[in-house]
């Protein structure tokens, strides 16, 4: 039995798989995002592992005796995210998340030092890590001081699993620390936010091991014997992982708080111009790019917030019959943008409103705002070298029909849906936790799932999309000099 963790924004996700990848169950455990000011997202690492336990406990009541077989866990867990700790490795403040934008002007200065863009391949954007600390040795220098260990999210999971500092390639990639061509931290550029490679983490490939399993929790968890944790992954190279995502040229679209466009690269392809993220893949010599936004299912969230219903109401009063865009256009800048604008000050608007518009007319107009998103993310990855003949889609938007239809049809590529069954973060990351644990190639445990169905383009209304994605594309540039 295989242990997946996915430590997300919502969160935490346990899945046992067996050894032959079927999916024994899965159990969850909640967690809050705290914006104590605007920009601003933060969660203490106390609730990770409180959510963990509950979700551990929840597998433990419907399979104590699988629970009791796990031989390997792999971790997946949101990116970015600087937990701090001290020598004595207690939290010294909350974790900023990758969503909080807090550290623009830190980002903007360390972009415009040359080496970071050469050895990175990426844009320093405010939600990596190493703007973070550049914020935080500005704001908080006592704290700075104090910092003897920078870790990942997912990472400090790891250390309260197995009591090691360590990390992997796919999630060190979103630090702006590591040199992902070379596969390893360059001691240059963590001198250039004072900081050294002695604080940070050992790193390893995904699929190796990482760290044992401390006997205490094996104990309360009902496991006898030696469980290995393996590097595990960024959650989108974890989700890659479950959706079989790994050779050149497969693709992915993620509709969750954030919302990705993810190809997998046989080699690594930086273009950082683009605002496309190239990074480490989970897997030894592999690479991959994404195009991130920051609010796709937050943004539908958001609208249900504030018309008091719930997101399933909200979708399922659009049908799902794809409709031609309306009038109404939105941007979904609720927390900045990456791909494609590099924005942490841009914020969301509504544009065309009529005494017609009703609730479903803005629905509608926020899904195709992610969709549009999304389709400059497909822009920005053509622009890097990556075309896609076809994506998969994963995440709790993928439930809404609709929104597929329009991702299709904007995109102009046909969606796949995955058969009955979770392939998300956790399943990849229980794959990566069973081959460290047996040293499975992990090629052949990456496989995509069986297809349930494909949803086409809606070729009849490619045009409107087209009219209406013109219309969005020129709202950017007009509302800039209007933001805050
Ligand atoms: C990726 C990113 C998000 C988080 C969400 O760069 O910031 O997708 O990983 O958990």
């Amino acid at each position: 039995m295989y242990l997946g963790l996915d430590l997300g924004t919502s969160g935490v996700k346990a899945m046992l798989i067996d050894g032959n990848q079927k999916i024994i169950g899965s159990a969850n455990g909640g967690l809050d995002v705290s914006r104590p000011h605007p920009g601003w997202s933060e969660q203490e690492p106390a609730h990770w592992i409180r959510a963990t336990e509950e979700a551990v406990a929840g597998l433990k009541a419907a399979h104590p005796k699988e629970l009791a077989a796990v031989r390997g866990i792999g971790l997946s867990g949101q990116m970015h995210g600087a937990t701090l700790l001290d020598a004595g490795d207690k939290v010294l403040r909350p974790c900023i998340l990758w969503n909080d934008t807090r550290s623009y002007l830190e980002a903007a200065a360390l972009d415009a030092d040359p080496r970071f863009r050469t050895l990175t391949g990426n844009i320093v954007f405010p939600g990596f890590t190493a703007p973070k600390l550049a914020w935080v040795a500005k704001h908080e220098p006592d704290i700075f001081a104090r910092v003897r260990w920078v870790l990942l999210p997912k990472d400090y999971l790891r250390l309260w699993l197995t009591g090691e500092h360590m990390s992997e390639m796919s999630d060190s990639a979103g630090t702006s620390w590591l040199d992902t061509g070379k596969r390893k931290w360059s001691s240059e550029l963590l001198a250039a936010t004072n900081l050294d490679e002695k604080q940070m983490p050992t790193l390893v490939e995904g699929t190796e091991v990482a760290g044992k399993l401390r006997g205490e929790l094996a104990s309360k968890w009902g496991i006898a014997g030696d469980v290995v944790v393996a590097g595990g992954a960024g959650d989108n190279a974890a989700s890659a992982c479950g959706m079989g995502t790994v050779s050149d040229g497969a693709a992915f679209v993620s509709l969750g708080t954030s919302g990705v466009l993810f190809a997998a690269n046989g080699s690594y392809l930086p273009k950082p111009e683009s605002a496309v993220h190239a990074f480490c893949h989970a897997l030894p010599n592999t690479w991959h790019q994404m195009g991130v936004i920051l609010s796709a299912t937050d943004a539908l969230n958001w609208h249900s917030g504030v018309t008091g219903k719930s997101a399933a109401e909200l979708t399922s009063e659009l049908g799902d019959a794809l409709k031609a865009p309306s009038a109404v256009i939105f941007l979904p800048y609720l927390s900045g943008e990456r791909t494609p604008h590099n924005d942490a000050t841009i914020r969301g608007a509504f544009i065309g409103l009529g005494h017609e518009s009703g609730r479903a007319v803005l629905t509608q107009a926020v899904l195709e705002g992610v969709t549009f998103a999304i389709r400059d993310n497909l822009e920005a990855l053509r622009s890097a070298g990556t075309d896609i003949a076809r994506v998969t889609a994963i995440g709790g938007g993928s439930r809404s029909r609709y929104w597929l239809a329009s991702i299709a049809t904007a995109l102009g590529v046909p969606v796949d849906l995955p058969a009955d069954g979770d392939f998300g973060a956790a399943f990849g990351a229980a794959r990566l936790g069973l081959i460290a644990a047996t040293g499975a190639d992990p090629v052949a445990i990456c496989t995509p799932p069986k297809t349930a169905g494909t949803i086409e383009p809606v070729t009849a209304l490619t045009g409107a999309y087209e009219d209406a994605y013109k219309r969005y594309r020129a709202l950017y540039p007009a509302i800039k000099p209007l933001s805050i």
